[in-house]
Parts: structure tokens; C-alpha cells; sequence
């Protein structure tokens, strides 16, 4: 293997102590920063996301509120619980699951949390905010993918970035970060039209399609950054699941001069980044920032 390994457990490791320094600071003042975590329904995967996130927000000693809805849950009802932790002077963050059950619109809800306490950075005031460089809350995936690619290269400027993949929660908001670093960015897609040749022009490639190794060693420019933000399971004949990126690593590794692991790659950075994005918003709720 040709290409350095970015360690996402260890990068992670390191800015959870960081977050549990600043929490025993605010708590020796008076404040102890709450995250309220909103689960509806009984989706497996979310279950096991909201499970790590309770646990990291009190290692790090923080209040943890956990609210859990079942799956028939009216619109009405959810957005009745968000407006009352809104209210809640001991909520600084709070993050809804996705997804939601198809009777709630994803959009109605993410717009009724307070902007000051959306530590997922998915209202339109703080994707607005992203969008013009004027502050605001940042989603905790792109957070860490790009706190992950400073920790192997400092300054961006100039570079090519190539994102593959539109989402709202990854692709978009990673666009404009790495825009807010001065890199060339380009984002490629389902119908773009030659997307090998698009990816072998990056110097800094993130893949966030959700296709198990869709980019190929092939599509990387010698000596190119790779950040997999991908979690695929693939079947196995033993039965237990196996974590693929949407990188084929292997190939890729061979090529590139850094690259993330799946897992232990950009999974660790997210919930990280959210616990970061709470004591922020819990500071500047209280006009300590
Ligand atoms: N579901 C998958 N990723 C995310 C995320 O980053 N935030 C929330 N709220 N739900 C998710």
C-alpha cells in the first residue's frame, strides 16, 4: 500500500477530548450543554446511530435527552415535541433522526427546529449561512470529511476537489466548504456524463454516492486525497455483513497519496462533529463563543 492512512478513530479521539475539556469548562460555569436526540420509528440502522450519539454526548459529559416516538407518529405530534425543545432551556442541540416514517415531511420538520439549536446544520437558515460564508451550524459529516483532509494538508487553496454526489447532507454542504477553502470543486452525479474522467482531475476526491466501490483505482489521479464518506453493507456468505466505502480501497490505495479507511475512516468524525457542533451552539446560545 502506497498511500498514507488517514486514522478518522484516532482524529476523532482527539477532538472528543477537546469537547469534553470545553464541557467541563462550561460546567464549572454553570452550564451543562444538553442534546436532545429525536428517534421515530424502529429502522435498525438509526437505532444503532442513535445508540453511539447518547453514549458520546455523556462520555463527554453532556446532557443527553433521548426522545423515542413509534413509527405511526403524526406530523403534528413531532413538531409539537420540537417546538417544546425549542423552549427548553436545557436543550442546546437537537437532532432529529433520518430518516422519518413517509407520512412526515422531512422538510417540514428540519424547518421547525430552532436555527440556534440545529446542531445538524440542516435548517435553511444555517445552510444559507454555509452557502454565503456567513457562520452558522455545519453539517457533522462534511465537518469532519474536511477536518479529516486538513489533517493531512493544511492549506487547500488551489487544489481541484471533485465530490461525488448531490446530497443535501454530504455533497452540497461538502461543496461549499471546500469552496470556503478555495478549491476548484466540481460535483459529479448519477447522470454525469463521463464521471471517471471527472474524478481523475481531483487532487482532493470525496465519495458520497452510497455505491459499494463504484470509484475504481482507475478514476484517481496519481497522488490525489480520497475521502470515502460511503458505509455500504455487503451480504457475506458467513452471514455477518461486511463495511465497504464507495471506493474500491484496495485499488485506490495504490494510487493515492491519502486515504481514508471503511471503517474507521469518516464514521467516527460524524458524531465527533456533532458533539463539537453542540457545545458550540451551547455557548453562543449563552453569548459565550
Ligand atoms: N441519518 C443519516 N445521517 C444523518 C445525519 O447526519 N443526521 C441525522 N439527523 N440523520 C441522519
Amino acid at each position: 500500500m502506497r498511500a498514507q492512512l488517514i486514522d478518522g478513530k484516532a482524529v476523532a479521539a482527539k477532538l472528543r477530548m477537546a469537547v469534553a475539556a470545553e464541557v467541563s469548562d462550561l460546567v464549572k460555569r454553570g452550564v451543562k450543554p444538553g442534546l436532545a436526540v429525536v428517534l421515530v420509528g424502529e429502522d435498525v440502522a438509526s437505532q444503532v446511530y442513535v445508540r453511539s450519539k447518547v453514549k458520546q454526548t455523556v462520555d463527554v459529559g453532556m446532557a443527553s435527552l433521548e426522545h423515542r416516538l413509534p413509527a405511526d407518529t403524526s406530523e403534528a405530534t413531532l413538531l409539537a415535541l420540537i417546538e417544546r425543545l425549542n423552549h427548553d432551556s436545557e436543550v442546546d442541540g437537537i437532532l432529529v433522526q433520518l430518516p422519518l416514517p413517509e407520512q412526515i415531511d422531512d422538510n417540514r420538520v428540519l424547518r421547525a427546529i430552532d436555527p440556534s439549536k440545529d446542531v445538524d446544520g440542516f435548517h435553511p437558515i444555517n445552510v444559507g449561512q454555509l452557502a454565503t460564508g456567513t457562520g452558522g451550524i455545519v453539517p457533522c459529516t462534511p465537518l469532519g470529511s474536511l477536518l479529516l483532509l486538513k489533517s493531512v494538508c493544511n492549506n487547500l487553496a488551489g487544489l481541484d476537489a471533485v465530490i461525488v454526489g448531490r446530497s443535501n447532507i454530504v455533497g452540497k454542504p461538502m461543496a461549499q466548504l471546500l469552496l470556503g477553502e478555495s478549491c476548484t470543486v466540481t460535483v459529479g452525479h448519477s447522470r454525469s456524463r463521463d464521471l471517471p474522467a471527472i474524478c481523475r482531475r481531483a487532487d482532493i476526491l470525496v465519495a458520497a454516492v452510497g455505491r459499494p466501490e463504484i470509484i475504481r483505482g482507475a478514476w484517481i489521479k496519481p497522488d490525489a486525497i480520497v475521502i470515502d464518506v460511503g458505509i455500504n453493507r455487503i451480504p457475506t456468505a458467513a452471514g455477518k455483513p461486511r463495511l465497504v466505502g464507495d471506493v474500491a480501497f484496495a485499488e485506490a490505495s495504490e494510487v493515492a497519496s491519502a486515504i481514508t479507511p471503511v471503517p474507521g475512516g469518516v464514521g467516527p468524525m460524524t458524531i465527533a462533529c456533532l458533539l463539537r457542533n453542540t457545545v458550540e451552539a451551547a455557548r453562543r446560545r449563552r453569548g459565550l463563543a
